[in-house]
């Protein structure tokens, strides 16, 4: 996710356009511009920080009262100076800054390069400034209408066209923008941090709605370009609770931010059924694959866990899976034709780095799974799938794990595909079920309620343990990983059946299960599990699909997630763990986002 602002007034715009950045930047940093009416339309931008962009613009000095502004987190494009925003079209017609992702881009840029059109940058944003230029009849708001009737995907735009030079135009769909009403100036903002230094008075901008500001007027446009009532509302947040959406930490924003990330990353990769992912095996390379690695840390890992039993089951492949510091050590067995796949939020994790390096120095092709565009991992790998999760701030990993579990069950669908292994309408099938998982998890976020409820008794206790079989086990680790990263609970995940061989012996009287019981295959087994611990004393807390009967008389707290298939319920089953994680962390007054000991990414070994 990236962050845009935009002012008209009767003060300077660059100071104030800077400012509304700085407060944006915890949306994405690798790169910032500003673009202000003087004469002409004068762009600022640099790679980095906000702060190189402050000492070319001190350089530059751009005069004049409107303008907008742009702070990157990159999804097309390397972060460097010719991608950073603001972007200007061919013909100088309109400037523009852009959050969102253009699923449509290619088959729009190739359309404009046929007529004509030159491009500078590898940037989706470019591609709508050169459409609303080819478009453009001299009416600055109905070109902007035409041009999002072109678009597919999501979008926030602010936007200066030539000749209308006291004027800030803007549109959005599913990416957020706000209207900020000051005296005898307006402002536009991706979020409320922007803003409130200089007004509380703001309109939220609904999807497929057009804005047009100047120093004196907020108008709103429906698409038929028929002006909207605006109804302003006061702001009562502080700015630190704004930048974090109104939750009181990153880790709640980004854990019900989950439905948009997930989205975000499988849209582009599923269309009408089909699988494109944005890179290409060898010819013949997955018909012929005879062994996969799985490569990761922490969360990472897990997710390699889960997509093992996907994998195995449906490529009929095997499928090793790997933390990332033992592997590079143990003189793996790796050769041509094997796929190893690393999975990184960060892409800049030293051991996974490190194990990348080994396996293609051993000559097996290498993919990665990664959130930060152009991180080492995914610059060094033969190919890379981006989880367009946005930043993730929490040190405890939540939007970007689902979204590297959605990246998974495509790659698992599409490797399957490639064998021959399901056809045409199961393809279809499956990816209609991952395109339904957006709603399905925030359905199971409904959980919030009854996992703040538990966190009170949970909070209270010094170790915990999660328990599950099947597909349900790597979120057991996962659960455990999660509560005791952030709560310092000592928690342990553990396969369900394994508990009899030693472990049991540390259940007594109130120690808390949490029990995971999905996998309807070997849904008898774990019930068997479940009275195994309750009848030593277990506080259980069962986690089930809506519909599961029976499991209240052995579970003290039981709760329910919606049904998908079995090789998608991790996504659901995550939600309720990540809940308990962080509801539990509060009740113990502990930094939910800044964990003693830990680091967002650990660029050490
Ligand atoms: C996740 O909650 C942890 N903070 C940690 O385990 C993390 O998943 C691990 O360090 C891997 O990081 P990466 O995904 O950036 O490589």
């Amino acid at each position: 996710m990236c962050g845009i602002v935009g002012y008209v007034g009767e003060n300077e715009a660059t100071p104030i356009l800077i400012e509304g950045l700085r407060r944006l930047e915890y949306r994405g940093y690798d790169s910032a511009g500003i673009a202000v009416k003087d004469d002409d339309t004068v762009i600022v931008k640099e790679k980095g920080r906000i702060d190189n962009l402050q000492t070319c613009a001190d350089k530059v000095n751009p005069k004049g009262a409107v303008g907008i502004g742009h702070t990157r987190w990159a999804t097309h494009g390397v972060p460097d100076q010719i991608n950073a925003h603001p972007h200007k079209s061919m013909n100088g017609i309109v400037t523009l800054v852009h959050n969102g992702i253009i699923e449509n881009y290619m088959e729009l840029k190739n359309d404009l390069i046929t007529k004509g059109y030159e491009f500078k940058s590898e940037t989706d944003t470019e591609v709508i400034a050169q459409v609303y230029d080819s478009l453009f009849d001299g009416d600055a708001l109905g070109t902007l209408i035409k041009t999002a009737e072109r678009l597919k995907g999501s979008y926030a735009v602010a936007i200066l066209v030539k000749g209308y030079d006291d004027k800030v135009y803007a549109m959005k769909k599913d990416s957020p923008l706000i209207v900020g009403k000051g005296n005898k100036e307006n402002y536009l903002a991706s979020d409320i941090p922007a803003i409130l230094p200089y007004t509380r008075d703001c309109y939220i901008v609904n999807d497929d709605e057009f804005i047009e500001i100047s120093k004196n007027h907020i108008k709103v446009f429906n698409k038929d370009a028929n002006e909207k009532e605006v109804n302003i509302q006061t702001i009562n947040l502080s700015i630190d609770a704004a930048e974090k959406g109104g939750y009181d930490y990153f880790m709640a924003k980004e854990i019900f931010e989950q439905p948009k990330a997930v989205r975000d990353t499988v849209s582009p990769l599923i269309k009408d059924g089909k699988i494109q992912l944005p890179f290409e095996f060898p010819e013949h390379f997955i018909k012929n694959l005879k062994r996969i690695y799985i490569v990761a840390c922490g969360s990472a890992f897990h997710v390699g866990v889960t997509a093992k039993y996907i994998i195995e089951d449906t490529v009929r492949v095997p499928v090793m899976v790997d933390i990332a510091s033992e592997f590079r050590y143990r003189n793996p067995i790796i050769g041509k034709g094997d796929l190893c796949i690393f999975v990184s939020q960060s892409g800049e994790t030293a051991d996974t780095l490190a194990s990348l390096r080994e396996a293609k120095a051993r000559g097996a092709f290498t993919m990665s799974i990664v959130n930060v565009l152009f991180s080492s991992i995914a610059r060094e790998s033969d190919g890379v799938i981006y989880t367009n999760a946005g930043t993730e701030i929490a040190v405890a990993t939540t939007k970007a794990f689902s979204a590297q579990l959605a990246v998974a069950y495509v790659l698992s669908a599409y490797m399957a595909h490639e064998k021959g292994l399901i056809s045409d309408n199961g393809l279809k099938e499956f990816t209609d079920e991952v395109l339904q998982l957006p709603e399905k998890i925030k359905t199971a976020l409904d959980c919030d309620n009854i996992t703040k409820s538990l966190s009170k008794h949970i909070a209270t206790k010094e170790h915990m343990f999660f328990i599950g079989r099947g597909i349900d086990y790597p979120l057991c680790l996962e659960g455990a990983l999660k509560l005791k990263e952030i709560s310092y609970i000592h928690c342990e995940g553990y396969g369900a059946g394994e508990l009899k061989h030693g472990t049991i012996s540390l259940i007594e009287n109130g120690t808390v299960v949490v029990a995971i019981a999905t996998d309807d295959a070997l849904y008898g087994k774990m019930i068997s599990n479940i009275k195994e611990v309750h009848a030593r004393g277990a506080y259980v807390i069962a986690v089930v699909k809506e519909g599961t009967e029976g499991i209240e008389e052995m579970a003290n707290e039981v709760i329910y997630i919606p049904t998908s298939s079995r090789y998608l319920m991790p996504s659901l089953t995550v939600i309720p763990l990540q809940l308990l994680a962080y509801h539990t962390t509060v009740q113990r007054g502990l930094d939910v986002d800044k964990p003693r000991n830990l680091a967002k990414s650990v660029t050490v070994e």
